[in-house]
């Protein structure tokens, strides 16, 4: 029995028919649709099955508009294709790009090919493919692991492109020049490539640009100042290149700057303090650096930061008090060669949850509380410092499986010997040690926490000098 929106959509389906049927894709377009999708996708007859894309048998990841002031028409506006739209053909492993494909698609706004091109070396981009009369606002051909070759200089025709994403291909040789003219330009993502030479000056004229990343290649020489005229970018990654040379103060004027991920590069120190001015930034990502300087004093400066890597930067002298870092949630230290103690001001922080200081040349007391500790676990790693040492109940440091293996401290964090009033407590040790014994100090240790002093007999003995080391304890 026909309810009523079963009538009601009997009623209408002539309608809607006549739409569809009115409004048509200029057949040269459907022709060059058919023939750029048919160059990708193992067809086996779905065209003929679905041969009106933009109506009544439409495509997944075919988008086709109306240009304006002419309702008539549809276009094609985009294409995706790729093996995460579902119900349509994957594509095929001689898949091409046909170097006239677009040049009938004048209202292409879009093109996205993911994961499509995949048997090594099998297609390079047809400089001929990007003409100026085209309307892309939007390229993306990402995860193709096997489209090679040179990026063509020919995409700076493309001057309504705001988005240019050419990530994870196998592209090579350098970044062209021309791309300064594509003014339009707001996210350039060229990372994980084998990209060569240096960056070039030109992108500082990209005004509008707020993505850079250009990671994951093997970009050369410095890193050009004319960057800092981009005062829209919130993004700048350029991560595991091979830049050399020292960051540029200039930078300091990229007042948006949400990511800075400088690291595993070949940058030198001292950083300018002029990234004090860097106001909005969230991540400070330098690690692997040469950087051989002190902890930088602006870092205290940046009172947005949420993650700071500087590890294996080269970082010598003391770590400084960083508590004006109300949102830090990470700071990465690890491998340096930072000295002095390890200031227990970073437990004031409210939102650190992760510390890494291992392999670093810290010493003297540990003087976290239990409560900080107990909330960061295995997240607080200070292993790796042959100077520092704990008051804590080691006990209570395996148990809750911290990253720390640091000995008692012994003798109060001068590392000299203290006389203490051991006080109502029993002796703490019998026979000929006792009259020395008396003179040690342990720190803020109460006594029933001896017993597990002594399941850590050869751990603590570490701890002692030469002359203690005489003496065994005696419960
Ligand atoms: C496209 O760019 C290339 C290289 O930049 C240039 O030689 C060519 O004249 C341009 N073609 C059009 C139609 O704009
Ligand atoms: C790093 O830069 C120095 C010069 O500053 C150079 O001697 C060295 O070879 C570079 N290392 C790498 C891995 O590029
Ligand atoms: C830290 O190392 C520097 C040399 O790099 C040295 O001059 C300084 O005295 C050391 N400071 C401490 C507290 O060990
Ligand atoms: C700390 O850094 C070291 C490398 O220096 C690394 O091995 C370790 O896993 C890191 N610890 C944590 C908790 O991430
Ligand atoms: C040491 O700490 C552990 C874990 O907090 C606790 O269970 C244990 O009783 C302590 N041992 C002593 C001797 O205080």
């Amino acid at each position: 029995m026909a309810t009523p929106s079963d009538l009601l959509l009997l009623l209408l389906l002539p309608l809607f028919l006549s739409t569809a049927a009115g409004t048509s894709v200029p057949s040269e377009e459907l022709r060059a649709l058919l023939d750029f999708v048919g160059g990708l996708v193992a067809d086996e007859g779905w065209a003929e099955l679905h041969p009106l894309p933009c109506t009544e048998t439409p495509w997944p990841g075919i988008q086709c508009e109306t240009a304006a002031g002419d309702t008539d028409r549809l276009h094609v506006a985009s294409i995706h294709v790729g093996p995460d739209v579902a119900s349509f053909p994957p594509c095929k492993s001689a898949a091409t790009l046909h170097p006239e494909g677009l040049l009938h698609l004048p209202f292409l706004k879009t093109l996205s090919l993911f994961s499509c091109f995949l048997s090594p070396n099998s297609v390079s981009l047809p400089p001929s493919l990007f003409t100026s009369s085209s309307s892309l606002e939007q390229l993306v051909l990402d995860s193709n692991t096997g489209l090679s070759g040179k990026i063509p200089s020919s995409i700076s025709n493309l001057t309504r492109l705001r988005v240019l994403c050419l990530s994870q291909n196998a592209f090579h040789g350098v970044i062209p020049p021309e791309f300064g003219h594509l003014l339009s330009l707001q996210e350039l993502d060229l990372s994980y490539n084998h990209l060569t030479g240096q960056m070039p000056e030109e992108i500082g004229s990209l005004l509008n640009l707020g993505i850079i990343d250009l990671s994951s290649n093997e970009l050369q020489g410095t890193i050009p100042a004319s960057l800092s005229t981009l005062h829209s970018l919130q993004k700048l990654d350029l991560s595991f290149n091979s830049l050399c040379g020292t960051v540029p103060p200039e930078l300091g004027e990229l007042k948006r700057l949400v990511l800075l991920d400088l690291s595993h590069n070949n940058l030198t120190g001292p950083l300018p303090e002029t990234l004090a001015g860097l106001n909005e930034l969230e991540y400070f990502l330098m690690e692997n650096n040469p950087l051989d300087t002190g902890i930088p004093i602006f870092l205290a400066d940046l009172k947005k930061l949420q993650a700071v890597g500087l590890s294996r930067c080269g970082l010598t002298g003391p770590i400084p008090s960083l508590t004006s870092l109300v949102s830090l949630a990470a700071l990465s230290l690890d491998r340096n060669k930072l000295n002095g103690t390890v200031p227990r001001s970073l437990e004031s922080l409210p939102k650190l949850g992760q510390l890494n200081l291992s392999k670093n040349q810290l010493s003297g007391e540990i003087t976290f509380s239990e409560q900080f500790m107990m909330r960061l676990g295995k997240r607080l790693d200070l292993r790796d410092n042959t100077g520092l040492c704990t008051m804590l109940n080691t006990t209570f440091h395996h148990e809750a499986s911290f990253n720390i293996e640091a000995p008692p401290c012994l003798g109060g964090n001068r590392g000299v010997m203290e006389a203490a009033d051991l006080g109502k407590d029993p002796p703490l040790y019998g026979n000929g040690g006792a009259g020395f014994i008396r003179h040690l100090r342990f720190q803020g240790f109460a006594m029933e926490n001896f017993g597990a002093m002594r399941e850590e007999e050869e751990e603590l003995q570490l701890g002692l000098t030469e002359l203690e080391k005489r003496y065994r304890w005696i419960m």
